[in-house]
Formats: structure tokens, sequence, C-alpha cells
């Protein structure tokens, strides 16, 4: 297969940095309110919020004590990790959430509208202590997530930017689900999934690959998570979901699907019908769902 890249003419963000703005190109319902935020937020768009299937929560997760903060508690951050009073602009965002720096190499995530980040909390330090590439945690409470910060382009921005191809793009997001699925379960019987990965939810640190946003993961089938992998680059292929990656989703689909484990289409009609639930969708969106199936079965 031919590597190609996808330099787009126009493409917002650097690439380099991280800190511009990947969601130049979003429109719809479904586009991120990063008009509310400062320089270079990074608007998102790939995803919708929360997971519609039962038991795919990390809830009861045992993770390391991360979570040790009451995450009832909104300012349930420690006196180690302080959030200053203000905050200042955020520096990226997402369809949920805002991305702070704090210093030090930190980052405050803050969800717009309250929710409990303890939860997805436990589930990336159980993930992180395995060895599967996040970012570390260092406590959760509330709406409020602080973490490591990583240096570095989302996967979308550096295709955009013409810094990575789409065929080792492809491979990348292909073998974050491969290791994530491969590790040991946090209950037995079980599988590690994430529920939301795509191109603006991998940054590309200096340590490699790391896989952000973690709102939607648990315990789940694999197959499940591979399949809303494939149906999210469907959506933006077939154009469904209007995405600056363009057609360039279709090539990396298309890799994807050759390289991912499992079968990716056998509990597609699952993952449809969480994309459906997801209320982050807009109705033109849902419509075309089985338009963005049917193109992961192969029909173009
Ligand atoms: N630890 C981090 N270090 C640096 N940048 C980060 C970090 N976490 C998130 N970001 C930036 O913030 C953006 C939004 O973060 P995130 O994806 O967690 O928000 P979200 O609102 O849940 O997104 P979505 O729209 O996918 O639901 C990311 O695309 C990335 O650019
Ligand atoms: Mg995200």
């Amino acid at each position: 297969m031919t590597e190609r890249d996808v330099t787009a003419p126009g493409a917002a963000g650097s690439g380099a940095t991280g800190e511009g703005a990947a969601g130049a190109g979003l429109t719809g319902e479904g586009a991120a309110g990063s008009g509310a935020t400062g320089e270079g937020a990074a608007g998102a768009g790939l995803t919708g919020e929360g997971a519609a299937g039962a038991g795919l929560t990390g809830e009861g997760a045992a993770g390391p004590d991360v979570t040790g903060a009451d995450p009832a508690r909104s300012d349930a951050v420690g006196p180690d990790v302080a959030v200053p009073e203000s905050v200042g602009l955020p520096f990226a965002s997402g369809r949920e959430a805002d991305v702070y720096a704090l210093g030090d190499g930190r980052v405050l995530r803050r969800y717009r509208h309250g929710g409990d980040a303890a939860p997805e909390a436990a589930v990336m330090a159980y993930a992180g202590k395995h060895g599967f590439p996040v970012p570390e945690v260092f406590r959760a409470g509330g709406a409020d997530l602080v973490m490591e910060r990583l240096d570095g382009p989302t996967l979308a921005q550096a295709l955009l930017a013409g810094d990575l191809t789409v065929d080792r793009g492809a491979t990348i997001l292909a073998d974050l689900l491969r290791q994530l699925h491969d590790l040991p379960p946090m209950r037995d019987g079980e599988t590690l999934v994430h529920l939301d990965v795509h191109p603006e939810n991998v940054v590309l640190s200096q340590r490699g690959p790391v896989l952000i946003d973690w709102r939607n993961a648990g315990d789940g089938p694999a197959d499940l998570d591979t399949a809303l992998a494939a149906l999210i680059l469907a959506q933006v292929a077939v154009g469904a979901i209007d995405h600056e990656l363009g057609s360039h989703a279709g090539e990396l689909l298309d890799l994807f699907l050759e390289r991912a484990s499992g079968d990716p289409v056998r509990l597609l009609p699952e993952a449809v019908e969480i994309r459906r639930g997801q209320p982050t969708m807009s109705p033109e969106e849902i419509e075309q769902l089985s338009v963005a199936a049917a193109r992961v079965r192969g029909v173009k």
C-alpha cells in the first residue's frame, strides 16, 4: 500500500505544537463551542457524549489512588495540584471539556457541564499502570481531572499538517486498540475498551502516541471498540460528519480495517446504536449512520 500524506490546503494548526486549532472545519450541532475559548482551541467533533451501552463504565475500577479526593466535590483537587482560582483561557477544547495549562507539565481538563471524572481517571490509572500510553493522572474530582500535559499534535493535526502519513496513522490507531485489548482485564473475563478511539483522541507526544479522552472507557467487547473506531472514521469519510480530514478519512478507514485485530463488523449494529444515543450527534449525523455503517462494510 502506497503511503500518502494528507496535507490539506489551508489546514489549521501547524501540527507541531498540539495547540493549533484542529477543528476549524467543523460545522453543525456537533461542533465544539470553542468560540468561547481563547487561542488555538482545538474544537473536536468526531465523537459524542457518553457511551450508551450498559456495563461499559469504569465504575469500581481497581486503579491506584488517583481518585482519593471525594468525586462528588467539584473542588476535590488536592493541595499538591491545586487549581488556581483563575485558570485563564483553555488552550484546547472538545465537545465536552476545556483543557487549561496549569504549569509544571500539568493540565486541568474540566467538563463544561459538570460530571464525574473519577471513574475515567481510575481506568486511565489502571491502563497506565499496565504500560498503556495514557496521560499520567494526578487527581480527579467532580468535573476536574488534573493530568500530565502531553506535548505534541493530535493524530488529526499531524495528518492535516502533512507530518504523518495516512498509512502510519492507521497503524497507530490499530496498534493502540490491540494493545489496549491485550491488557489484563480490570475484572475477570472482561476486556478494557475505550469506545472513542479517533484521530482527535490520540496525541503524538514525545514518548509516542498517547490515548486521551477516556470518558466512555470500561469493560466491553473488543470488537465493539474497533467497530466504533471504524464507524467514526466512516462518518467523516461519507461526509456525515463535516471534518477537515474529509475524504482522507476513507483512506485511513480502509487501512485501519486491514490492520485492526478482531472483527470490526461483528458488532457494528451495536456501535451504530451507541452513536445514535450520543446527545452531541445532530439529526443529520444520525440519519446518515446507516450510510457510514455500509461504508465500514465496504460499500463505497
Ligand atoms: N493531557 C493533555 N495534554 C495536552 N493536551 C490535551 C490533553 N488532554 C486533552 N488535550 C487537548 O484537549 C483536547 C480536548 O480534550 P478531550 O478530547 O479530552 O476533550 P473532550 O471534550 O472529551 O473531547 P471530545 O470532543 O472528543 O468529546 C484534545 O483534543 C487535546 O488537543
Ligand atoms: Mg476528545
